[in-house]
């Protein structure tokens, strides 16, 4: 036998550098903290059931709390050579408290507290982003609530299609987001069960108490299916697929702001604070945060395709690629967190250059429907309508002039049912006040949606 956890079935040690291969210390002495917290409430259940002795889960517990302290005060030190955190921690345990910290793996495999670590982990995650998305939400909600009446050109295509309020666009992402909310927090039901307990696979014949672990750890439930248990990343790829969603909601976001901070559209401008400058070239302004929230949504996608390609059809229940499930995850939080925080501050900060979104749809053909609705509402069949403007367009751009430009006379030469409220209404103000149509830009659908926006964020 050999002097490793599961020795005594062994006559060779393996080579440093295979350990090092195997080893997941590396990353996920991230979940030390679950991991003494998922010890702790597995020996307060040895000792409860009987299963251990009250003096033996008291030593164990009191040796779990000292790890916690130093653990705490950046104390503890990891290796390589007991491969994952799980061991590195019962290896700490035994040198404080000797052989009995052998008795905490009684009734545990390293299965079941590998998806306990993770979970915990995940749980105490979620809120956080859930909060950091409600700042941007706020932020979003704070700037519409301030330009309801800034009107500018809708696109569609990236054309100039219909002026609609800024505070309406605002309001979309709003709205975006708070899905991204809700699916969050149906990740969290999946996230929210104990899978401790089930051990390796099979559960285990001591008279074990899987209600109490799971209430000691906060838990909703446990796990129902020992096997399911230890086998399953449902909770940590829908977490994944939840954050690629995001970062796709906030990739569109930022290629617009990109977009209006360049001189062409000049609508924004952002913050020095979320701007950079160019080393050789002086007048550079460079939306810089916004560009590397885009970028970062490339590695989001790939954590999802990565653990999704790691458990394509793998049989149940534990295999060793699934330790390959934590890095991604880890690396999802640490980047979606920061990118909600530096989207948030830079839609708080931004400048909005209303003259300019308003002089975008002072000139430009962006009042045509209004005109074939115009026409409709007169009584000319729509498709007619719509082949009338169409026209007038055409001829507008040859001589340089908008629709607005035209004399009454000259209107009156197309139909002559058209009166001079027609300037009334190819008025892009206009045009925004009377999409009235529930959840259209209409100042008053626009308000109405930031109240209750406002409310569902309970902002005063
Ligand atoms: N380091 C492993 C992981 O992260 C822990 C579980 C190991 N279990 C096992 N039977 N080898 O997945």
């Amino acid at each position: 036998s050999i002097d490793t956890a599961w020795g005594g079935r062994f006559q060779a040690a393996g080579s440093q550098w295979v350990d090092e291969f195997g080893a997941s210390i590396n990353f996920d002495q991230l979940m030390a903290a679950e991991d003494l917290a998922g010890s702790l409430a597995h020996v307060k259940m040895l000792g409860d059931t009987g299963i251990l002795t009250a003096a033996e889960a008291d030593q164990i517990t009191a040796g779990l709390h000292t790890l916690q302290t130093e653990l705490n005060a950046g104390q503890l030190t990891f290796d390589a050579t007991h491969e994952d955190i799980h061991m590195n921690l019962e290896a700490l345990l035994t040198e404080k408290i000797g052989s009995v910290a052998g008795k905490l793996h009684t009734a545990r495999s390293r299965n079941d507290q590998v998806a306990t670590d993770f979970h915990l982990y995940l749980k105490h995650r979620l809120p956080l982003v859930i909060d950091a998305i409600k700042q941007l939400q706020t932020a979003l909600v704070n700037q519409a609530s301030q330009h309801i009446h800034t009107i500018m050109p809708g696109y569609t295509h990236l054309q100039h299609a219909q002026p609609i309020s800024f505070g309406h666009y605002l309001t979309a992402y709003y709205a975006m987001l708070k899905r991204d909310i809700e699916r969050f927090e149906f990740n969290q039901q999946h996230t929210d069960l104990s899978p401790l307990g089930a051990a390796a696979l099979a559960g285990t014949t001591f008279p074990i108490d899987r209600e109490e672990t799971t209430q000691l750890l906060g838990f909703k439930q446990p796990y129902t299916n020992s096997l399911d248990a230890v086998s399953d990343r449902d909770f940590a790829l829908e977490f994944l697929s939840n954050a690629a969603i995001l970062m796709m909601h906030l990739s569109r976001f930022s290629e617009e702001l990109i977009s209006w901070c360049s001189y062409e559209f000049n609508y924004l401008e952002m913050a020095d604070e979320y701007s950079t400058g160019s080393s050789i070239m002086p007048q550079k302004k460079n939306p810089d945060m916004a560009e590397l929230t885009r970028g970062k949504t490339g590695r989001v996608y790939g954590h999802l395709m990565g653990l999704l390609a790691t458990m394509k059809s793998l049989p149940l229940a534990y295999n060793k690629d699934m330790q390959e499930d934590k890095e991604g995850v880890f690396d999802t939080v640490k980047t979606i967190i920061p990118c909600l925080k530096v989207m948030t501050g830079m839609i708080e900060t931004m400048h909005v250059n209303t003259a300019q979104m308003q002089q975008a749809v002072q000139n430009d053909f962006s009042n045509a429907t209004e005109l074939a609705d115009y026409l409709a509402a007169k009584g000319i069949p729509f498709r007619q309508a719509h082949a009338i403007v169409g026209q007038l367009v055409y001829e507008g751009i040859q001589n340089h002039q908008n629709l607005q430009d035209l004399s009454l006379a000259q209107f009156k030469a197309i139909d002559a049912r058209i009166d001079a409220d027609v300037y009334h209404v190819l008025d892009p103000t206009v045009a925004v006040e009377q999409r009235t149509s529930l959840g259209g830009t209409g100042f008053d659908q626009v308000e109405s949606q930031v109240k209750q926006a406002q409310q569902e964020l309970q902002l005063p």
